[in-house]
């Protein structure tokens, strides 16, 4: 019996990916960069089963069925053309985050995944190979792979897209939970409306790539400043093509929009806090270690708040090979 155990952690875009290029390999329109949290982990066992015609996969201690499902083995499937195998496995694996609520859980859940699976399945992948990887499952999962800050490579083709760490300053993220309910347009379904209905979708995609450029920049000069302008104009422009489409998505809730103004209220007053939000009404204010209790503080009342900072990449933590 094979099995392996790995962890890895949501992590939320300073710079945005909406939008594929290639929908089979999951290249997106346009390159992205995040932070990897050190909290909210997934945790997910991968165990081969030579006897099963068929993968299972329980996801938060519940039967997966539907698109889940039929995701991991999709997922699966790549694994085992890589390792050249037939075998089918059982994936065990618990969010602590929310899941499909705007907290990354598909990029933690897809980063642990190929991280267990490939073990599972007698690959060593080295950090590139694993980020392309976890991409085939979930786009935002390869930047999970990478400890603290990720730079996805938009890249051509399959082994040129991929994320790999690179120097930010130290920040923080106050992350406020809203809802956590599931959201109603998954992000893969709501990119898609966005590129086929959006008049402002080559507008979104010709700009994001330059904004990469700049927050390249900005990480470089270790400018928190221009760090935080940058990610928060760009994850409105983000929520506002997503809004621009037909029939429209809007992901914000009140008590998001709260969030946004409660953080600019702040900034009025001198403290660090720029606020930026995924495909889900949960919002993330980015701020310095200094800021962090005062910002969490300010926006308690609008959900529950958790402070989170640069944290490590997919990692295993268990592994069984024996012959039996
Ligand atoms: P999120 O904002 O949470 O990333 P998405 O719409 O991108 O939401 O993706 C949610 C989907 O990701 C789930 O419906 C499920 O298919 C998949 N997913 C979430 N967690 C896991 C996990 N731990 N393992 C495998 N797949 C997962
Ligand atoms: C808003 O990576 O979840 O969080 O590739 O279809 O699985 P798929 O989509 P996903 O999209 C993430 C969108 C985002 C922005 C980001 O994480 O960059
Ligand atoms: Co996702």
């Amino acid at each position: 019996m094979r099995t392996a155990t790995a962890r890895a952690h949501p992590n939320i875009a300073l710079v945005k990916y909406w939008g594929k290029a290639d929908e089979e390999l999951i290249l997106p329109v346009a390159g992205s960069m995040s932070m990897t949290l050190d909290a909210f982990a997934t945790t997910t066992t991968v165990t081969l089963d030579p006897e099963a015609d068929e993968d299972s996969f329980v996801l938060n201690g519940s039967p997966a069925t539907g698109t889940a499902l039929a995701r991991t083995t999709r997922f699966l499937d790549h694994v085992r053309e890589l390792a050249g195998s037939r075998e089918r496995a059982h994936v065990d694996s618990m969010n602590e985050a929310p899941t499909a609520a705007g907290l990354a859980s598909s990029a933690s859940g897809f980063a642990a995944l190929a991280l267990a699976a490939s073990r599972a399945f007698g690959l060593a992948l080295d950090e590139r190979a694993l980020s392309r990887l976890a991409r085939r499952g979930s786009g935002s999962a390869c930047r999970s792979v990478v400890d603290r800050y990720a730079v996805w490579h938009a890249g051509t083709d399959d082994e040129t897209s991929y994320a790999e760490q690179i120097d930010a300053p130290d920040l923080r993220l106050v992350i406020v939970t809203v809802d956590g309910a599931q959201k109603a347009v998954s992000s893969r379904e709501g990119m898609r409306r966005t590129a086929a209905t959006s008049p402002f979708y080559d507008a979104w995609i010709t700009s994001t790539a330059r904004t990469l450029e700049e927050m390249v920049r900005a990480c470089a000069a270790g400018d928190p400043t221009r760090i935080g302008e940058i990610t928060e104009s760009h994850a409105l422009r983000m929520h506002a093509v997503i809004a621009s489409s037909e029939p429209p998505v809007r992901y914000l809730a009140p008590a998001s929009v709260a969030v946004f103004d409660t953080a600019a209220a702040l900034r009025a007053q001198g403290v660090f806090a720029h606020t930026t939000a995924d495909a889900g009404p949960n919002v993330c204010v980015l701020t310095t270690p200094a800021d962090a209790e005062r910002v969490a503080e300010a926006v308690s009342a609008h959900g529950s708040v958790r402070i989170v900072g640069p944290g490590p990449g997919a990692h295993l933590v268990d592994e069984t090979v024996d012959a039996g």
